[in-house]
């Protein structure tokens, strides 16, 4: 496995090993661990190199980063060109040409120390954005292991991943896999269109005819670790804990919810100026509505991070000046990443969560607030542009860029008759259910162990080229 952080953290050299919270690495660990398999991945900011370790049964290869490389890999490369563009350019992706060879390099040190690790024709997943010329790197290294890749944010559109300048090595760095992993159908299409576009590999639905391989993209769309969040819904300890919360609350008010990264992408700022408006329209006040909104610090030495958080703690001020009174206010803001169990409280006190991203490769906030409401109470107002709405159709959708849509929304949410609120979430609680991060996990897995048949010959790849949507 390799990620560009390792499953475990600590906040400084001194203090003992902890897991990360997450659905992910509780469903790749098992796996891992039967398998003997290893993680590579980057110990975080605080961490100089240090030998590899095993934490709980996992052995885990720490790859170093200097100051120069977090500076232009981490915070440039991959949090200012890559992040943004791939989230629709809903901030200006940054092409800055400084950043592109240190991606390159820490890329070729992920794959060297990959290449040194995986067992005679074993299998090395690698993921996420970070590590997109990995899989490339990887099959010139050791052409023996099986290479899987799973971008965890959007895949963008031909028009927007043309803007950059090295899209040609992107695109033909990620053909280093056999398997090509995207959280949505779009994702993978527009894969498939892009490498017809810019490179000679031949694409035609999931399949693509790269060299006499044949490499598979397709949709893989993660989720949760359902049984785990319904057990936590049910444990006493965080039963008495949302009772406390609404006690703290207001025990007649509507608690609405907003759990994010602080991230431009999320669309905290637009969210907050939708209920701006619903407070401004004057059917509810602060004695009977209420937003808490959690904003867990992320990539805070990003320029971008810094502003967002600014915009979005001048709104909870303005709305707080605005409409709160001396003992209530209409936001409750707390910038502060939260244990899962405290989380899961804040989800079964949630009357109303809202999880408005301008665009999400998924977002597992939504599915863990499904996940959480076993009487089938509460509505889930989701942004049409995250992955999750593919499968939560039933929530309540709404376009984060129309301001007063989304006030219209949240207010038809706020007075949803209990009926309603029970069908549709009966639908998003069995939808939940059915695809959990195990089952993705499982699949995953299963297409990267199964052989690919070979590539058609090329007269057939000609044919299947001209098919191509
Ligand atoms: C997103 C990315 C992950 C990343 C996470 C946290 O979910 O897809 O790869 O780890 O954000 O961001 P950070 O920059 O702190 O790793």
């Amino acid at each position: 496995m390799i990620a560009n952080r390792l499953p475990v953290h600590r906040p400084s050299p001194e203090s003992p090993w902890e897991t990360s919270p997450g659905g992910l690495v509780s469903a790749l660990m098992p796996i891992l661990r039967e398998h003997r398999g290893v993680w590579i991945g980057w110990a975080g900011s605080s961490e100089q190199a240090c030998e590899p370790f095993e934490h709980e049964g996992l052995f885990n290869v720490p790859v170093s980063l200097s100051t120069d490389d977090v500076r232009d890999y981490y915070e440039g490369f991959s949090n200012s060109t890559l992040w943004p563009l791939y989230h629709d350019a809903c901030q200006t992706p940054q092409y800055n040409r400084s950043w592109w060879s240190p991606y390159v390099a820490v890329n070729r040190r992920f794959a060297e120390v990959a290449a040194r690790e995986a067992a005679p024709n074993g299998h090395v997943l690698v993921q996420d954005y970070h590590l997109q010329l990995v899989p490339g790197m990887l099959r010139e290294l050791r052409p023996d292991v099986r290479i899987g890749f799973f971008l965890h944010i959007p895949f963008p559109p031909v028009e927007l991943f043309a803007q950059l300048p090295w899209r040609q090595q992107l695109l033909e760095g990620m053909l280093g896999a056999d398997v090509i992993g995207f959280q949505t159908r779009h994702g993978a299409q527009n894969f498939v269109r892009l490498v017809n576009r810019y490179t000679t590999s031949r694409g035609s639905g999931q399949t693509i005819a790269v060299e006499g391989r044949r490499v598979m993209a397709k949709e893989y769309p993660i989720s949760i670790d359902f049984v785990r969040i319904q057990q936590l819904a049910t444990d006493p300890n965080v039963v008495a804990r949302a009772k406390a919360i609404r006690a703290d609350l207001g025990e007649n008010r509507t608690i609405m919810l907003g759990v994010d990264r602080l991230d431009y992408t999320k669309g905290i700022d637009q969210r907050l100026r939708a209920v701006y408006e619903v407070f401004k329209g004057g059917r509810h006040t602060v004695d009977d509505l209420v937003l808490v909104q959690v904003s867990v610090p992320s990539r805070e030495s990003v320029d971008e991070y810094i502003e967002v958080r600014d915009r979005i703690e001048k709104l909870v001020g303005h709305i707080n000046g605005e409409f709160g009174t001396v003992g209530a206010v209409p936001v409750h803001y707390l910038r502060r990443s939260l244990p899962i169990e405290e989380l899961v409280a804040y989800y079964l006190v949630a009357d109303v969560m809202l999880v408005t991203p301008f665009r999400d490769g998924m977002n597992l906030v939504a599915k863990e607030y499904v996940g959480s409401r076993q009487d089938d109470t509460g509505v889930l107002v989701l942004s049409e542009f995250t992955g999750s709405a593919v499968e939560l159709d039933r929530a309540v959708l709404v376009n984060p860029h129309d301001i007063d849509g989304m006030a219209a929304t949240i207010e038809r949410a706020i007075s949803m008759p209990k009926a309603e609120q029970a069908r549709r979430m009966r639908s998003l609680r069995q939808r939940v259910r059915k695809r959990t991060v195990y089952s993705w996990a499982a699949d995953f897995t299963a297409a990267l162990t199964a052989e690919n048949p070979p590539a058609e010959s090329p007269s057939e790849s000609l044919a299947a080229d001209s098919t191509a949507s």
